[in-house]
């Protein structure tokens, strides 16, 4: 059984999600294996365009829904148009769900507070059982928090040992928001870094598994992207280890501030 975390409005969350951005045509395939796995916690989104393939994934497996947590996010033209209904509707049409476990602003653009604001009713009339944001820094945070009625749930960023904010880690840990991280492995690019790799060898583990325990023994909620059988499997065996407080220290060292995607304070839709 994975492991789970309790957000701050009481509900359970799977701390290893699979990540399908940039799945494609493989979407559905690696969410029947990953379910088929063990895997209880899959993250979309709208502008993946892969919630038809999730959703089929779901249904097939036979999993209870109530077992499954599902998140997808609301993007960018949705916000900017207020039609937030809408689109979580078409998202549940495509998913073939009628509610969904967390609902997340992608991006802090202009018009995110009142997209919040809806995205709050929409909770109340249980659609949406867990609402957060992604991507917001610090400053988008603090002005959220001025006008919303209920606390994000979760705030999911880029996070990779090359890329640590530890100003939104130190907030999110400070007001109990979990922290959710996309694309821990920095996309791949972290798995040859030379201190990774010594640890692997010591825990004789894979640099991908070192990454992922000192993110799971940060408190951090992790999402790695697969749509490779071994690899699914093998970023979830990483509960028969524990990193020790030197190793996580050289874990820490390893941050460049460098980013795969895009810096939300210079992101324009
Ligand atoms: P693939 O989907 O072909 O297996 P991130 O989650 O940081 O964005 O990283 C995803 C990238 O890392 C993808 O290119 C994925 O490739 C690859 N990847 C995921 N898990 C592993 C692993 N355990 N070992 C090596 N590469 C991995």
């Amino acid at each position: 059984k994975l492991d789970k975390k309790i957000m701050n409005d009481g509900k359970e969350i799977p701390t290893i999600a699979l990540g399908v951005w940039r799945s494609g045509d493989d979407t559905k395939n690696a969410v029947l294996t990953a379910l088929e796995a063990g895997y209880r916690h899959i993250d979309t989104a709208s502008v993946y365009k892969n919630e038809e393939a999730v959703g089929e994934a779901i249904k097939e497996s036979g999993i209870p829904r109530e077992e499954i947590f599902v998140t997808t996010k609301l993007w960018n033209e949705d916000i900017q148009s207020g039609e937030v209904k809408k689109a979580l509707e078409e998202s549940l049409k495509k998913l073939g769900l009628d509610y969904v476990d967390l609902y997340l602003i992608h991006w802090p653009i202009e018009g995110y507070k009142e997209a919040y604001l809806e995205m709050e009713k929409l909770q109340s009339e249980g659609l949406i059982r867990s609402i957060g944001v992604s991507n917001f820094k610090v400053h988008h945070m603090k002005a959220l928090l001025e006008v919303a009625n209920v606390k994000p749930a979760v705030n999911q960023m880029e996070f990779s040992p090359l890329m640590q904010d530890n100003d939104i880690l130190n907030y999110c840990n400070d007001n109990h928001i979990v922290l959710e991280a996309w694309s821990p492995l920095g996309s791949g690019s972290c798995l040859s870094i030379p201190e990774i790799q010594d640890l692997a060898t010591k825990y004789s583990k894979s640099t991908a598994q070192i990454i992922l325990r000192w993110l799971y023994q940060k408190g951090i909620v992790i999402l790695p992207k697969s749509v490779h059988k071994n690899r699914i499997l093998e970023n979830k065996a990483i509960f028969d280890f524990t990193l020790t407080i030197d190793d996580i220290s050289i874990m820490d060292g390893l941050n460049q501030d460098k980013r795969v995607g895009p810096d939300p304070d210079r992101y324009k839709p």
